[in-house]
């Protein structure tokens, strides 16, 4: 542990992040391709949603074996309620991403049995890294929030609500625990050279990783749909994909920043708006968007919808 480490940093509030547990259905009659005139965008968030039964996990564990060390008992509650947050977010993507191997792709076992040996290999590297890693990858989420909210129009616009919902859920609770990882680092490793070193390594180790992983998830699923040699299918993917780098990059240069703070990273407003709505509605239903208005809003000013889960008219 550094010689910085465990001083909190003045001036920075710990945020607490609720856990929400929102019963999401991905019944047989949902389709993998959820935004039918865009495939590729379904594919990238299909091949996302892969990893995150593999990645969350791996980030729980390394929270968990972590938190002993935290002195400051307001990081250590929010590390807790970070987990919990995780672990609603890998069981819903497990559940949709059986969904996806049942009912059209089971070639995608195979990249989860190399995810599987790769964060094996992971779990056996240093603490240091592991949190490093950790941070960094909360570090992209960031950018990826701020691109599926500010277009969500764009990509969620018409798509199936089931997914749309779910997606946009996982993301907004992603702003909610943005501090958490990069408190948890700093309150171990403080803040010295060596320590800041490991973390701009970890938030390309994270990043990449994650990309990667992705990458060969919508690759599968774009070849078994016929479209991977399709040009005009490559250009479209290719404009998502350089959506995603725009918005992503900056966030993720700004993290390799000596005294880079998440804090400083401000949420969208619907991100805000979501989080108000959500603590001000009844808590047994499931927050549906309306993917077919023009602002795509929260989905709280007329309440919850209520399971059973419909698709709207
Ligand atoms: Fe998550
Ligand atoms: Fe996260």
């Amino acid at each position: 542990m550094s010689q910085h480490a465990q001083q909190p940093a003045a001036g920075s509030p710990i945020l607490q992040p609720t856990p929400r547990r929102i019963p999401f259905e991905f019944p047989d009659d949902l389709s993998p391709q959820w935004k039918p005139d865009d495939p590729e965008f379904s594919a990238m968030v299909n091949g996302a949603s892969l990893v995150m039964p593999f990645l969350e996990p791996f980030l729980i564990r390394t929270m968990r074996e972590a938190l002993p060390q935290v002195s400051d008992a307001a990081v250590a509650d929010s590390g807790r309620a970070f987990n919990t947050q995780e672990q609603h977010h890998y069981q819903a993507h497990r559940r949709f991403n059986e969904l996806l191997k049942r009912s059209r792709y089971p070639e995608l076992a195979e990249i989860e049995a190399d995810m599987t040996a790769s964060y094996a290999r992971l779990a056996k590297r240093s603490l240091r890294t592991r949190m490093a890693y950790t941070a960094g990858f909360e570090a992209m989420t960031l950018g990826v929030t701020r691109w599926l909210v500010d277009y969500r129009q764009l990509l969620f616009g018409g798509a199936d609500t089931r997914v749309a919902s779910f997606i946009l859920w996982h993301f907004v609770e992603e702003s909610e625990h943005k501090c958490v990882a990069h408190d948890v680092y700093h309150a171990l490793y403080g803040s010295g050279l060596s320590s800041y070193l490991a973390r701009v390594i970890g938030v390309l180790h994270g990043s990449l990783d994650v990309m990667w992983y992705s990458m060969r998830g919508y690759r599968a699923i774009l070849k078994h749909d016929s479209l991977w040699y399709r040009l005009s299918s490559r250009l479209r993917l290719a404009r998502r994909l350089g959506g995603f780098v725009r918005h992503v990059s900056p966030y993720l240069l700004r993290a390799m920043l000596p005294g880079h703070d998440p804090r400083q990273e401000p949420n969208p407003k619907w991100v805000d708006d979501w989080l108000a709505g959500h603590a001000a509605a009844p808590d047994d239903g499931v927050p549906l968007l309306d993917t077919r208005h023009p602002d795509l809003p929260v989905p709280f000013a007329q309440g919850l919808a209520r399971s059973p889960v419909t698709m709207p008219a």
